[in-house]
């Protein structure tokens, strides 16, 4: 990865770490670290197929997104009760505040619970309490989306969306991850329907080792809001000319593509060129606690790697709250802050 150091002026240094900005691509699941994982698995007295915190950090050596999935649902395995769910999401609020993040809209996977015979009520009974206690005592606003795991079948998320019926109070939508190759979004074109109608908002992962084919029928099969990831369009011109046209937002996450081998190395990431082509592209971790960094090492490593400066580092944080769900004038709110600061640094 590369060196930081001297890399970025102090000036913008501060800038992206202090400036307000949204978090839409973090997998709560994904935020368990290792310490944590073990604590959890003393608690609950479940055997990890790992000696130490250093063995299981060892094994974050990923070559594409199925050999990282492999062991993220082995470190979901230790969470069992409430409080587990409770204490992984609220550690990443902490975290999430502490990097400027105002307001998240966070990912869960009910089905890697519900298989190992965790009840959806714990599940949401936990997140949710973090969520609550993370506004009341950092001041950060989240919101939860509920994922499908594509490699299963549209039968069980018909069943989760329904074991998720006594909760949606507290859903603002749904998702789709997991292994993407071989499981193309129009798998899911049914369960996506009945979340639309039951007045849920949709997204899903495409192209992020998929094709821009995926994408297409992301956007026409499942008629999602906003595609994550969704780098793989650098190849499809008239894919990017719909994204930009119908400010379609990716949320995008650069050192997951680094880690998961999307690309070599980040000064290869298409991300600068998807936004000059006028796309609203955001920043994120997505599984921050396996790919060496929450949301502010994505932007200082993608800045540092990409040369991008002050200017950029705006826009990318009124992306993030464009591309939120936040009401109008929430986001007006966040775009005129970054506006005086910009202007307090002559930045735009
Ligand atoms: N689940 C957690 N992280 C994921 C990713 N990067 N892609 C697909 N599914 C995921
Ligand atoms: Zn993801």
């Amino acid at each position: 990865m590369t060196t930081l150091h001297n890399a970025l002026s102090p000036q913008l240094h501060r800038l992206i770490t202090q400036m307000p900005k949204a978090e839409l691509h973090i997998h709560i699941e994904g935020s368990l670290e290792p310490e944590l994982i073990f604590a959890l698995a003393q608690r609950n007295q479940v055997q990890l197929p790992f000696e130490s915190v250093d063995a299981l950090r060892k094994a974050y050596a990923f070559t594409d997104l199925q050999s990282f999935l492999d062991i993220y649902y082995a470190g979901a395995s230790v969470l069992l009760k409430e409080e587990d769910f409770y204490d992984m999401a609220y550690a990443y609020f902490e975290r999430a505040a502490a990097d400027g993040v105002v307001y998240a809209e966070v990912f869960f996977d009910p089905q890697t619970h519900t298989e190992r015979g965790v009840s959806m009520q714990t599940v949401i009974h936990g997140l949710v309490r973090a969520g609550k206690a993370a506004h009341q005592q950092l001041g950060l606003e989240c919101k939860w989306i509920m994922c499908f795991l594509r490699h299963l079948s549209q039968d069980s998320a018909f069943e989760t969306l329904e074991a998720a019926q006594p909760y949606l109070e507290h859903l603002l939508g749904v998702g789709l991850d997991s292994s993407e190759v071989g499981h193309p979004p129009e798998k899911f074109s049914d369960v996506f329907q009945r979340a639309r109608q039951w007045g849920l908002k949709v997204v899903a992962h495409a192209g992020e080792e998929g094709p821009p084919a995926y994408i297409w029928s992301a956007l026409d099969q499942l008629q999602v809001a906003r595609i994550d990831h969704g780098v793989q369009s650098i190849h499809d011109e008239q894919l990017m000319a719909r994204l930009a046209k119908e400010r379609i937002p990716l949320t995008v996450c650069p050192l997951s593509n680094l880690k998961l081998c999307v690309y070599d190395d980040l000064n290869l990431h298409p991300i600068k060129r998807l936004l000059d082509l006028g796309l609203c592209v955001t920043i994120n971790s997505d599984d921050p606690a396996y790919f060496g960094g929450y949301i502010n090492d994505n932007y200082l490593h993608t800045f540092a790697s990409l040369g991008l400066d002050e200017r950029d580092a705006i826009a990318f944080a009124k992306c993030s709250f464009e591309a939120s769900f936040m009401t109008p004038s929430q986001k007006d709110h966040w775009f005129s802050k970054l506006d005086e600061l910009a202007s307090k640094l002559g930045a735009v």
